[in-house]
């Protein structure tokens, strides 16, 4: 009997010099017993050992296939791993064909392995959760992250990370090694890293996401759970809210159905037609239209983009021409594109009481939105909310150009990222640029804050009530400011 022992819990190249040697040797499977340091082999009291100088006389071919299915193998936790692939490499010498007999059991189980490792490697990429290292004075932002791998993958899936996340330094911690990147070289460590000891902010980033991204009409327990096994909750922030998500999911459908968008009733455009026609033509019969009432009357019959072939109207902008403040949304709602008025429906009303508890007086102030139309899709006879695409908001972006012309505020407020985009060009997380003033042209200065909607969304009563206390904050500081730019 041979004996093979492998450092540590063996890595692809050991295995494969072992395994050279033993060929070479004529050694058959049965007579080899292999064993690594995971499996309490003792370097020390390895008895006829597989002597390196054996490793070169060993001449052979075998299939590039089988070499990165060994590769990935040799990652398995299974102890069996090395005995499997040497009988299989054994058994490559006469079965050329070997690897394509899915009824063969040892083709069967090295086919199983793989994909464990691809699923294991999967999961890794979509579960690691990095906090930030607090209190160090580098230049870069350092994060650590655990995680529990159920293979030996740490070193296989390092480069997805190092790739993402070039620009911070990072540790990932496992029980099955580590990795580390420092903006010039990956370390990686087969040795059990011990769990760090790191909490910050992105924990509640998290949740607040995994709430918006959770569609209670969309769940599938089974589905969920498989996606995002048990094992992994722990050391996943977001996973803290899933039971109170699926328990409250029934309820939410039953509401999100209550309070389901309506069909505009069909004489609704014929009303608004006349009812604008009205109004414009009083005013142009007493000269007093004013330069955003005429813009309002050109975008009244704006074809720029298709939304307006399926919304009742143009919502446009609404406040006095010389306000010294503008509010920019992302687009109007169900009941806003009834009503032909901006921020009248539910956001409206976290918008109005932040807006007054801020100590702002809306009719003091210019609201509007980045994108004019209701964009929508039907479901029967209710009108759901769509997000306006970039094309969409650039093609708007010529009425908020005139908005922004004509009333010449000082500061101006993007509410939500649709709003960020539409005023600056850029599509960029709102945590990013959320609560410092960014110049813009003309000395204008813009804010930027969440959009109301989006802390309707929040399930979660407590982390609705957070989201909602930074909102009016972000609001008071737009107060303070203007107080000041008043001086
Ligand atoms: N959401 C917006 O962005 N604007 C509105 O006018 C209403 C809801």
């Amino acid at each position: 009997m041979r004996q093979v022992v492998l450092e540590g819990r063996g890595d692809f190249a050991e295995w494969r010099d072992a395994a050279r040697a033993l060929l070479a040797d004529r050694v058959a499977p049965r007579d080899v017993m292999w064993q690594s340091g995971e499996t309490g082999g003792d370097l020390f009291s390895a008895i006829g050992e597989v002597s390196r100088e054996t490793v070169d006389a060993a001449a052979f071919s075998v299939p590039k296939v089988f070499l990165s299915a060994a590769e990935a193998v040799v990652c398995h936790s299974d102890p069996e791993r090395f005995e499997l692939l040497y009988r299989l490499l054994w058994r490559l010498a006469e079965e050329r064909r070997l690897l394509e007999v899915t009824s063969d059991p040892d083709v069967a189980q090295l086919r199983s392995m793989i994909k464990n490792i691809r699923r294991d490697s999967h999961k890794m990429k979509a579960f690691v959760r990095f906090r930030e290292v607090p209190g160090v004075q580098v230049e870069r932002r350092r994060f650590v992250a655990w995680f529990e791998p159920d293979h030996f993958i740490v070193g296989r899936t390092a480069g997805f990370f190092q790739r993402r996340f070039t620009d911070m330094d990072w540790l990932i911690a496992t029980p099955k090694g580590a990795a580390a990147w420092d903006g010039e070289t990956l370390q990686i460590s087969n040795a059990p890293a011990e769990r760090p000891d790191a909490e910050d902010e992105t924990d509640v980033l998290w949740q607040t996401y995994f709430t918006h991204i959770f569609n209670p009409a969309r769940l599938k327990i089974r589905a969920m759970q498989s996606e995002m096994p048990k094992k992994y909750w722990k050391n996943m922030p977001e996973a803290a809210l899933i039971p109170d998500l699926i328990a409250g999911a029934e309820r939410r459908v039953a509401e999100m159905a209550a309070r389901a968008a309506s069909q505009p009733p069909a004489f609704h455009e014929r009303l608004q037609e006349a009812w604008r026609t009205r109004e414009d033509e009083a005013a142009e019969a007493a000269g007093t239209l004013s330069a955003l009432a005429v813009v309002r009357r050109e975008a009244a019959g704006c074809t720029r983009c298709a939304l307006h072939c399926h919304a009742t109207q143009t919502v446009f902008g609404e406040g006095p021409e010389q306000a010294d403040l503008m509010f920019v949304g992302e687009q109007p709602g169900d009941m806003e594109d009834l009503a032909g008025r901006p921020f009248v429906g539910p956001a409206g009303r976290i918008f109005d009481e932040a807006v007054m508890a801020a100590g702002i007086d809306r009719g003091q102030v210019y609201v509007t939105n980045a994108v004019k139309h209701f964009k929508h899709e039907r479901r029967g006879k209710r009108r759901l909310h769509m997000r306006p695409e970039a094309g969409e908001v650039a093609h708007c972006r010529w009425w908020l150009a005139k908005e922004l012309e004509v009333v010449k505020p000082k500061i101006v407020v993007a509410l939500g990222a649709t709003a960020y985009l539409a005023l600056t060009g850029e599509a960029k997380p709102i945590a990013e640029v959320r609560g410092m003033p960014i110049p813009m042209q003309d000395g204008v200065i813009l804010m930027v804050t969440t959009h109301p909607a989006a802390i309707l969304r929040i399930p979660d009563e407590a982390l609705k009530a957070k989201s909602l206390a930074v909102f009016r904050a972000d609001l008071a500081d737009v107060f303070r400011l203007r107080i000041s730019l008043e001086d």
